[in-house]
């Protein structure tokens, strides 16, 4: 093992095996950590589904799943070493007595068991009762699940109760991917080990910060699930105001989970609430209509397959958020985040105040303002805007924009950038809580977006129209700019 600390082997096991999110992500990230070494070697991985599979066979579809979405050259020796992790296990997940199947292939004494719920809630009920039932789980046992927790609140609340009746919070850990993004994780280094940041970090020196989540593919395949759910739910509720909490937050008094939760739940306190009263003014919906995206021409949200027609779910969000709070009083945060827009783009943008008074006037006007640029994805890195002096002897001194250029790639040319869920599935095999929500995060960022969502629901307006490939519509222009702001391009 190249990582020092050893920690107790695991049996994972992968309810919904052989659906998307497990052949896509899980399994990926799983061969990725067992090429990095990452695994413990008596660590087993145990298949869950309803068909009726043997090891063999599954091995075979994981073998599959890798060559269709690992992006490298799989290697056989890895290879070997993980599919002899492999097992499967046929269980009708709605049949709480068949889950005694798993006592024989899991040991409780020597490892401990992980349980990812890599299905539909619906199912989340039957799978807490059969292990129950079974009598496998022990204290130690874990469960890992993902959005969606719940459309709003209310189902929020009782997916968290169904699993609360069998595992107790510590033993819950609920996943957004974005967490385990490198350069979210980045976030808490740059605010939290930089004097020059943490002095500045506040309404004095801020003006105010734009959060873009700019995603190029459309629906694509997922049309059903989307359009129940849209962008707010889909995006704002978990990933952005995730971002928004590593932010905004205060300085935790030290890196265990429950400092950072107890800091980023005080941050969703302190959002103001947005009403029937401040909707029209802080918020824009859009959908996406036919386009083009890198030259070619793309389906509109309405004519992709399977679409219903008359649908006014949004597949873009611009909000106008505020903190009430001492912190970050008078200091907006601009949202948004859309799909089939012009570039896959997630990054921060800070734009600190304008100085009191200009002497470079031959330069600049105005002076533009300092800017920090968190590149979250893709081309991870961070960048500072300022004005220099134009290298030259001339009688007046002419300044430029400049920028101090972090790439990551460049800086960190050794270390290798690993994604979000294997950083994610690593840790919840070795037990560590930070980067998982908590239920009080959870439920208080849907307060939050339910107050949006019912207010959307009661004006009944259309969304507005933009082109697929571009950067959302006319109107998200508008809402910051009535601010005298405009958006990062
Ligand atoms: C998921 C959303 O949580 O995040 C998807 O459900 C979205 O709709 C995806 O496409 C974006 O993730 P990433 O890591 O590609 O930015």
């Amino acid at each position: 093992m190249k990582d020092k600390k050893a920690f107790k082997p695991c049996d994972l096991v992968l309810f919904g095996a052989l659906g998307d999110l497990s052949r896509r992500k899980l399994l990926i990230s799983l061969y990725r950590l067992e090429n990095a070494q990452l695994i413990e070697p008596d660590t087993r991985i145990i298949g869950v589904d309803r068909h009726a599979h043997d090891n063999a066979q599954f091995i075979d579809i994981a073998y599959k799943s890798l060559q269709e979405f690992l992006n490298e050259a799989m290697d056989e020796v890895v290879w070997k070493r993980f599919s002899a992790r492999l097992a499967y296990l046929q269980i009708d997940l709605t049949q709480t007595e068949q889950y005694k199947l798993l006592k024989s292939v899991t040991d409780s004494k020597t490892r401990v068991l992980v349980n990812y719920f890599a299905v539909s809630p619906f199912l989340f009920k039957n799978i807490c009762q059969g292990l129950h039932q079974s009598g496998i789980l022990t204290e130690e046992s874990r469960m890992v699940m993902e959005k969606p927790i719940g459309h709003n609140l209310k189902s929020s609340k009782e997916i968290n109760d169904v699993v609360a009746n069998v595992f107790s919070e510590k033993q819950v850990f609920r996943i957004d991917h974005y967490l385990g993004k490198e350069t979210v994780l980045n976030l808490l280094a740059l605010r939290f080990a930089n004097s020059i940041f943490t002095t500045n970090w506040n309404h004095n020196t801020i003006d105010h910060i734009q959060i873009t989540v700019a995603e190029e593919v459309g629906i694509e395949g997922r049309w059903d699930y989307f359009d129940k759910t849209g962008q707010l739910r889909d995006m704002v509720q978990n990933h952005l105001l995730q971002i928004l909490t590593f932010i905004a937050m205060e300085p935790p008094v030290n890196l265990e989970a429950e400092s950072i939760h107890n800091e980023k739940i005080k941050v969703l306190k302190a959002l103001r609430p947005i009403t029937l009263n401040n909707v029209e003014e802080k918020t824009v919906r859009g959908q996406y209509s036919a386009g083009y995206l890198k030259g070619k021409a793309v389906p509109g949200y309405l004519e992709e397959e399977g679409a219903n027609t008359e649908s006014t779910t949004e597949s873009f969000v611009a909000l106008r958020v505020d903190i009430d709070n001492w912190r970050w009083a008078g200091v907006p945060f601009y949202l948004r985040t859309g799909k089939a827009m012009l570039s896959k783009r997630t990054e921060i943008v800070v734009y600190f105040k304008q100085l009191p008074h200009n002497i470079f006037s031959d330069s600049f006007r105005e002076l533009p303002p300092n800017k920090l640029i968190i590149h979250l994805q893709p081309n991870e890195g961070v960048e500072i805007e300022m004005l220099n002096k134009i290298p030259g002897i001339d009688e007046h001194i002419k300044l430029k924009k400049t920028k101090l250029d972090l790439s990551f790639s460049e800086a960190f040319k050794k270390s290798r950038i690993f994604g979000g869920y294997e950083k994610l599935v690593l840790e919840a095999m070795r037990g560590n809580p930070t980067l998982f929500l908590s239920r009080e995060e959870i439920e208080q960022a849907w307060t939050w977006i339910d107050s949006i969502q019912n207010a959307w629901q009661h004006l009944n307006a259309e969304p507005k129209s933009y082109p697929a490939g571009t950067w959302g519509p006319v109107a998200s222009v508008a809402l910051i700019a009535r601010d005298g702001r405009a958006w990062e391009e």
